[in-house]
C-alpha cells in the first residue's frame, strides 16, 4: 500500500474546513432551536387561540354551523340544541320540520306550541359557509307587546279623539234623517236632505274605515314583491291625483333588482298616503320625486316635494293619529302609512328640505332578487 503523506498546509486547511463545518452545524442547531421554540410557541398560541375561539362560540346564544361543500363540518353547543338530530358530516339542510315564515331567513321550527321562531343568516366565504341560527321567539314576542302597549296608549288618546271626531257628523247626519222623518218637509227638499245624510254617512264610513286600518295587526299576507312593482303600483295609483292636481310624478330607482317580503297593498296603501299628502300640498306645475335606492339589504324611498315644508307644530307630531292641518283631514293618514311600515320592520320619517320643501323617508328590508 502507498500511503502518500498529505502535502504541506494541506492537514490545516482539513482542520481549517473541518472546524467551519462544526461552527455552521453549530449555528444551524441554534437556528432550529430559535425556530423550533417559534414554532412551540406559536402552536401554543394557536391553541389558546382555539380555546378562547370555542368558548366564545360555545357562550354564544346564537347556533352557528360551518358547512363545506354542502356537508356540515362543526357546530357549537346552541346549534345543537336548536338541531339535536343533526351531527358532523351529514349534508345540510333545512329540517324538513320546519317552516318557512312569510318573513325572508325566518323559520317555525314545529307548528304546535313548542315551536320557536328561528332566523338563519349565512356568510359564505369560498366553499365554506358559516350559518348562524339565531332564535328570536323572545324578540319577537318582545316586540309585539312593546307595539300592544304603544298601541294600546295610542287607543286611549283615540278613543277622546274618535267620540270628538265622530260627534258632530253623527249629530249632523241624525239632523238630517230627523228632516227626512218629518211629513211635513216639502218634496222637493226630501232629495236634497237624503244627500246630505248620504254624504255625512260615507265620511263617517271613510272615518271608521281609517281607523280600522291604523288598528290593523302584523301583516296578514305578505309576500315577495319586486320593489319595482311596488313602485309602479303606486305611481299608477296616484296618476289620476297628479293629472287633477297638474304635479307630475318623477320615478327613479337605483340599485340591483331586489324583493321585499311584504302585504302589497299595505305597503302600496303607504307609498299613496304619503305621494297624495305631497300632491295636496304642491303647487300647480311643481314636481314631485321618488328616488329609491337599494343598499345591501334594505331600500330608501325618498319623496320630495316642492311645497312650502311641514309646519313647525307638525314636525313632531305628524304621525300621531288625527293630527292634521287640513280643513277635511281625518290626520290618519301618515299613522296608517307607519303602522304598516314599523309592521314590516321598516323605518319612515320626515323632515324639511334646506332647498324648501317637505322630504318623507321609508325604509324597509330587501333581498336580492335571484
Ligand atoms: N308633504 C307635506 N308637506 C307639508 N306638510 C305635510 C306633508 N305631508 C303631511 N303633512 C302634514 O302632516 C299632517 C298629517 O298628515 P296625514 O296624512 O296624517 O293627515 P291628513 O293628510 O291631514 O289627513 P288624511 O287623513 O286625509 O290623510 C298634514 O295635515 C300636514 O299638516
Ligand atoms: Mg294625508
Amino acid at each position: 500500500m502507498n500511503l502518500q503523506a498529505n502535502p504541506p498546509g494541506q492537514g490545516a486547511q482539513l482542520e481549517e474546513a473541518f472546524r467551519l463545518f462544526l461552527q455552521a452545524s453549530q449555528d444551524l442547531e441554534e437556528q432550529q432551536k430559535v425556530l423550533q421554540n417559534q414554532v412551540d410557541r406559536l402552536s401554543n398560541d394557536l391553541a389558546i387561540a382555539n380555546q378562547r375561539l370555542a368558548a366564545l362560540l360555545g357562550a354564544l346564544p346564537a347556533g352557528v354551523l360551518l358547512i363545506e361543500e354542502g356537508v356540515v363540518r362543526d357546530l357549537n353547543p346552541a346549534a345543537r340544541a336548536l338541531l339535536p338530530d343533526l351531527v358532523e358530516g351529514i349534508p345540510w339542510q333545512i329540517p324538513t320540520a320546519w317552516s318557512a315564515t312569510p318573513v325572508q331567513g325566518e323559520y317555525q321550527t314545529s307548528c304546535d306550541s313548542t315551536g320557536r321562531t328561528v332566523q338563519l343568516k349565512e356568510v359564505t366565504i369560498g366553499d365554506r359557509k358559516i350559518l348562524q341560527i339565531q332564535d328570536i321567539t323572545e324578540s319577537l314576542a318582545q316586540h309585539a307587546e312593546t307595539q300592544r302597549q304603544s298601541k294600546l296608549a295610542s287607543m286611549g288618546q283615540m278613543a277622546a279623539s274618535i267620540a270628538h271626531q265622530l260627534r258632530t257628523p253623527l249629530a249632523t247626519a241624525t239632523l238630517y234623517a230627523g228632516h227626512l222623518a218629518d211629513p211635513l218637509l216639502p218634496q222637493e227638499r226630501q232629495g236634497e236632505m237624503a244627500d246630505k245624510l248620504r254624504r255625512q254617512l260615507t265620511s263617517l264610513e271613510k272615518l271608521t274605515t281609517r281607523m280600522l286600518q291604523f288598528v290593523r295587526q302584523r301583516p296578514q299576507r305578505a309576500e315577495s314583491v319586486l320593489i319595482n312593482e311596488l313602485l309602479d303600483e303606486a305611481e299608477q295609483a296616484i296618476a289620476p291625483q297628479c293629472e287633477r292636481y297638474g304635479v307630475p310624478l318623477n320615478v327613479s330607482l337605483q340599485g340591483e333588482p331586489s324583493l321585499v317580503t311584504v302585504e302589497r297593498d299595505a305597503i302600496v296603501s303607504a307609498l299613496v298616503a304619503v305621494l297624495e299628502n305631497a300632491l295636496q300640498i304642491s303647487p300647480k306645475g311643481s314636481v314631485i320625486q321618488m328616488q329609491t335606492t337599494i343598499e345591501a339589504s334594505r331600500v330608501r324611498i325618498q319623496i320630495d316635494d316642492q311645497g312650502p315644508g311641514i309646519e313647525d307644530s307638525m314636525l313632531n307630531s305628524m304621525f300621531e293619529p288625527f293630527t292634521t292641518s287640513r280643513v277635511n283631514g281625518t290626520g290618519l293618514g301618515l299613522s296608517i302609512a307607519r303602522n304598516a311600515i314599523e309592521a314590516h320592520r321598516g323605518e319612515i320619517s320626515a323632515t324639511n328640505r334646506p332647498e324648501g320643501g317637505a322630504r318623507f323617508t321609508l325604509t324597509l328590508p330587501c333581498l336580492p332578487a335571484l
